[in-house]
């Protein structure tokens, strides 16, 4: 079967009708007095009817909107229209029952074949899109505007040879302009000094070649006239579809307060500063003073403890000086033997003389004496040793100590206060490793726990028990004190590390001891921990890494 072919002339009006049909615009054509003569569908759409045939022959059209039904209805003779060959176009809103439409109109006129204008010819064309789409850009772009109009900060664009494009209302205001269009244009050559306007030409000469931003501070006058620091970044912009920029932004930035701010910020550093190494004396120096005061209460001890010992030693001495007298006179008489008249009567007498001054006991008493000095002497040493490790005078480094000999040490030193009523247990780790330590600030450590060890029993029960003990436990040394003393009540417990807390009466204590014990155990990167009961007693313990990183930590040496 066939398809029959259209007739393709001028009479066949059913063929002109479907081609109209197929625009997708409304199209219609007037003859001169207005009348339709020719349209399609979306005519008959635009113009609200439901076939074209309804259209033909119409030329009144009342119920359009006014813009529409000016354009449709004539009114004036067609030639008015003007020239032959142009067109006349105009936007207009149509509304529909979905909606509103927006049409450009395009009127052409109908030239005969002797070119007599005989009608007109429209084509509308659907812009709704366009309009919205151009409404919405118009719309950012006055977001965009009042946006940039409110930054508080100069806001400017330039081209690549540093003309400016545009800005927003503050850096017209800065550049004193009346508005931003008198800057259009123009580039910094017509506002600010030849030196000055060279220098932002270079630098964005470079922005440009780069394509990389830069922020710098400037100084420029505010438009109050007065010389003011900016933070000025630019930033270059790149086309869609270019790589190198088209352009730059630039921001300004005052930051003139900034600044006083960021220099008054930098003053109280350096006076915070400057405070803190005077608190840090004043600190050293307490701790100073502390230790001191803790060696004045030793010192009577001391004293004490040392005549004991050098009073053996004198009395010693002076018991041996007279045994030797007794010894001597033996041996003068010994010595004189040789010369006797009479050798008989002479051995005599020698042997009664040995009997009265006790010759042979004199050589016992002699060697108990001696032994007595030693031991006196050796105490004495103890004692000074004892001082002497205790405060390790001029050693404020770190150093390699064997904390049993410092816990004795200590304890030398404390003997004449623990003496009669207090026992020292000792339950020593014998595998315990050297230490790394500041060895005065933590022997000042242990005097301070086994000092107040002593002061909770002499407080307390009167006589008791001190029990210290050590051990090796991983990477630490853990040292416990404990006592049998008054203990602690828990309002007691959670103030004793504060500075100055004290219980005891006025000049006895400080209150300094443990703060001080605690800032050395943390400075060791150790720990202090205790436990505590009223009327039982209390265990502080200790835990002390063996190795510290002595080179990190050189700077920060303890108090
Ligand atoms: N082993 C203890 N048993 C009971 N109470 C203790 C013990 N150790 C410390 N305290 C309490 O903690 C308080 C604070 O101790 P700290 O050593 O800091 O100061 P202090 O001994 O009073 O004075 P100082 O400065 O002379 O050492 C003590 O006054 C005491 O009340
Ligand atoms: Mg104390």
């Amino acid at each position: 079967m066939s398809i029959p072919k259209p007739a393709t002339n001028e009479n066949n009006p059913f063929l002109w009708q479907k081609v109209l049909d197929t625009i997708p615009d409304p199209f219609f054509a007037q003859d001169s007095d207005g009348a339709i003569i020719a349209a399609n569908d979306s005519a008959a759409k635009l113009f609200g009817v439901d076939r074209v045939a309804q259209l033909i022959g119409n030329s009144s059209f009342p119920y359009l909107v006014p813009e529409l039904r000016a354009l449709v209805e004539r009114t004036e003779p067609v030639e008015s229209l003007g020239e032959a060959d142009s067109s006349q176009s105009s936007e207009i809103a149509v509304q529909f029952p979905d909606g509103t439409r927006t049409f450009e109109f395009k009127q052409n006129r109908l030239i005969d074949d002797t070119g007599n204008m005989i009608g007109t010819a429209t084509l509308a064309k659907d812009i709704t899109k366009n309009v919205e789409d151009k409404l919405q850009i118009e719309l950012e772009r006055e977001q965009l505007k009042t946006l940039i109009d409110n930054i508080p900060d100069p806001v400017f664009f330039k081209d690549t040879e540093s003309r400016y494009l545009n800005g927003n209302a503050m850096f017209a205001t800065c550049l004193r302009a009346n508005s931003i269009e008198d800057v259009v244009g123009k580039t910094d050559f017509d506002f600010f000094d030849y030196d000055l306007a060279r220098s932002f030409r270079e630098d964005e000469k470079k922005i440009m070649e780069s394509g990389v931003g830069v922020t710098q501070e400037e100084i420029n006058i505010s438009p109050d006239d007065k010389v003011r620091d900016y933070q000025t970044t630019k930033t270059p912009i790149f086309g869609s579809d270019s790589d190198s920029p088209i352009g730059l932004v630039g921001i300004a930035r005052d930051i003139t307060e900034l600044k006083t701010a960021r220099e008054e910020l930098r003053t109280r550093a350096t006076e915070l500063s400057k405070t803190l190494d005077k608190l840090k004396y004043a600190q050293s120096q307490l701790v100073q003073s502390e230790k001191m005061a803790s060696l004045g209460v030793l010192t009577a001890g001391i004293a004490h403890e040392i005549n004991n010992p050098i009073n053996f030693v004198y009395a010693g001495v002076h018991s041996i000086a007279k045994d030797f007298e007794d010894v001597r006179a033996v041996f003068k008489k010994t010595e004189q033997l040789p010369e006797a008249e009479n050798p008989k009567l002479a051995i005599e007498e020698l042997d009664q003389l040995k009997k009265e001054v006790g010759f042979h006991e004199a050589f016992t008493a002699i060697d108990e004496t001696l032994v007595d000095i030693r031991l006196g002497a050796k105490r004495i040493t103890e004692i000074v040793s004892g001082l002497s490790k205790f405060s390790r005078l001029g050693q404020e480094s770190w150093d390699v100590t064997n904390l049993h000999e410092d816990i004795e040490g200590v304890l030398v030193l404390l003997k004449n206060k623990t003496k009669n009523n207090i026992r020292i247990e000792r339950d020593f780790d014998p595998n315990l490793p050297a230490l790394v330590c500041f060895p005065s600030k933590l022997n000042q450590a242990l005097m301070n726990l086994i000092s107040n060890a002593i002061d909770a029993i002499d407080d307390g029960p009167g006589k008791g028990c001190i029990r210290i003990t050590t051990q090796a436990k991983e990477k630490t040394v853990v040292v416990s004190i404990a006592d049998d003393g008054m203990g602690m009540e828990d309002n007691v417990k959670a103030k004793v590390f504060d500075p100055f807390f004290t219980t005891k009466r006025v000049g006895k204590g400080t209150g300094l001891g443990l703060a001080i014990t605690y800032s050395i155990i943390q400075d060791h990167g150790g720990r202090i921990s205790l436990e505590s009961e009223s009327g039982k007693g209390s265990v502080f313990t200790l835990e002390i890494p063996i190795e510290q990183n002595t080179e990190e930590s050189q700077n920060s040496k303890p108090l």
